[in-house]
């Protein structure tokens, strides 16, 4: 009996693509989807939808893989009529939510690359027909397989560090990115939205309300300590000149304060900077750094420098970089002789279709709800879980439109009494309510 397959579809072939999709898709076509709850799983890239279709084109030229390429304004809906059974969207971020919506209506499970939708209005959207179509709808957030990032959670819900206070989290990149890379939808747009996002989840999912165990007693003072908390209010500056325009509404570095309050009147407070205007010539590809403090400890961590700097002459830090994030995405030459190119990037890819092969091949049919269920609850990566995180994209993308308009220093407000999201202007009694709902 041939093994049970899984057709992909692939929305936008650029960047991020080359970096984790496509080796994963490669090494799948190779080697299939093994775990022993599903036996082997096939996993092919069967189609793929794109603006032009030329990186494409250039692909098929020097792969093996045999897609179908659709170019143009309706290529989400041609790929979707090719019949694939899991969507990919990697599409620039503002385009996400219709390739998304298109896929979920047609009963396709979808990943979508981080942020994954710009508004709580959108994020509903999908999380709705997802459920109506009995469909997964999920979320890559790579740090949170970061090794570091797993440890620094693993402590967290073991007790080990206690009560998150504050911390910083640093996420530059290079001048390429805003100049060459994402020159065709760099307008409008800022670097917050596109990198601060990761740090966004991983604050949330790290320090949020799910440790099995919450609310806990601390063995040796005996105090109770709930980590339930609630995301309070957000506020954010930017700066321009580089991408855009001085007084328009392209940004070159944005940073960003998220509050969040405790039930007993304790607040945590975290700023995140970032930016795609530093030099293509820095020691790093991208600089990350984090540093939270809580009641008991305070854990630094930089993805940059974890020990390894090389110099070749003429070669870094432009072709390579001095200070590698190996751990992301490499490749390598294993030593037993195969070349592979593994890392967190990747692996949070291939997580996604076990997902989907456990949800549809792993036991009995009748029992499918179940695992679509028990996969749903899975709040690293489900849209239902990523409220907070388009919460604080959507205060921040409207934060920076009104210091655009002329009105810096405003706040958002999170679940008050004017309504789930509530832009308030410093000096003036009008309430600009972003979403009406629950956050
Ligand atoms: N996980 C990560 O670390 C990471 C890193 C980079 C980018 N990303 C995310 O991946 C997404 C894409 O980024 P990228 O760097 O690959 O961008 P890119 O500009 O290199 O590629 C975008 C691709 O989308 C296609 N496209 C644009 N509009 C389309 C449409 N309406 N329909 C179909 N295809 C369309 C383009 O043709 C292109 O193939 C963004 O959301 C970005 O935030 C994630």
């Amino acid at each position: 009996m041939a093994n049970p397959i899984i057709r992909a579809g692939m929305i936008g072939m650029g960047m991020i693509f080359d970096d984790t999709y496509r080796p994963f898709f490669e090494r799948a076509q190779l080697e299939g989807l093994y775990r022993r709850d599903f036996g082997v799983v096939e996993v092919e890239l069967s189609a793929v939808a794109s603006r032009t279709g030329s990186r494409a084109e250039k692909y098929r030229k020097e792969s093996a893989a045999k897609f179908v390429s659709f170019a143009g304004a309706d290529a989400t809906q041609q790929l979707l009529a090719h019949g694939v059974d899991a969507v990919c969207v990697a599409t620039p971020d503002d385009r996400h939510f219709e390739s998304a919506r298109l896929a979920l209506e047609a009963g396709k499970h979808v990943l979508i690359e981080k942020p994954s939708v710009l508004t709580l209005q959108e994020l509903d959207t999908l999380d709705a027909l997802a459920r109506k179509n009995n469909v997964l709808a999920k979320v890559v957030y790579h740090k949170l397989g970061d090794p570091d990032h797993k440890k620094l959670h693993t402590h967290y819900v073991d007790g080990n560090f206690k009560h998150v206070n504050n911390g910083y989290c640093t996420l530059l990149e290079p001048k390429s990115i805003s100049g060459s890379q994402f020159a065709e939808w760099i307008k409008g747009r800022n670097p917050g939205t596109y990198v601060a996002v990761h740090y966004i989840k991983l604050i949330d999912f790290t320090f949020g309300d799910r440790r099995p165990h919450a609310p806990r007693e601390d063995p040796v003072t005996r105090s109770v300590t709930s980590t339930i908390w609630r995301l309070a209010r957000i506020t954010c500056n930017g700066q321009r000149g580089l991408v855009g325009p001085a007084t328009g509404n392209t940004w070159d570095s944005v940073q960003l304060q998220v509050v969040y309050a405790y039930p007993d009147g304790r607040e945590a407070a975290f700023d995140i900077h970032t930016s795609w205007v530093t030099p293509d010539n820095f020691p790093g590809y991208v600089d990350q750094e984090v540093q939270f403090r809580f009641d008991n400890g305070v854990w630094c961590a930089h993805q940059r420098k974890r020990g390894v700097e090389m110099t070749i002459e003429g070669r870094t830090p432009g072709e390579l970089k001095i200070t590698p994030n190996y751990h992301y995405n490499g490749t390598f030459l294993e030593p037993w002789g195969e070349r592979s190119q593994r890392g967190y990037g990747i692996e949070i890819i291939q997580k996604f279709f076990e997902e989907v092969a456990h949800v549809e091949f792993s036991g009995k049919p009748a029992q499918r709800a179940e695992r679509l269920n028990a996969i749903r609850a899975l709040t690293y990566n489900d849209v239902a879980a990523d409220r907070n995180t388009v919460a604080i994209v959507q205060a921040m993308e409207a934060l920076l439109e009104r210091q655009a308009q002329g009105q810096p220093g405003c706040v958002v407000e999170v679940n008050g009494p004017r309504g789930g999201l509530a832009l308030l202007t410093p000096g003036k009694s009008e309430v600009m309510v972003l979403y009406p709902g629950h956050v």
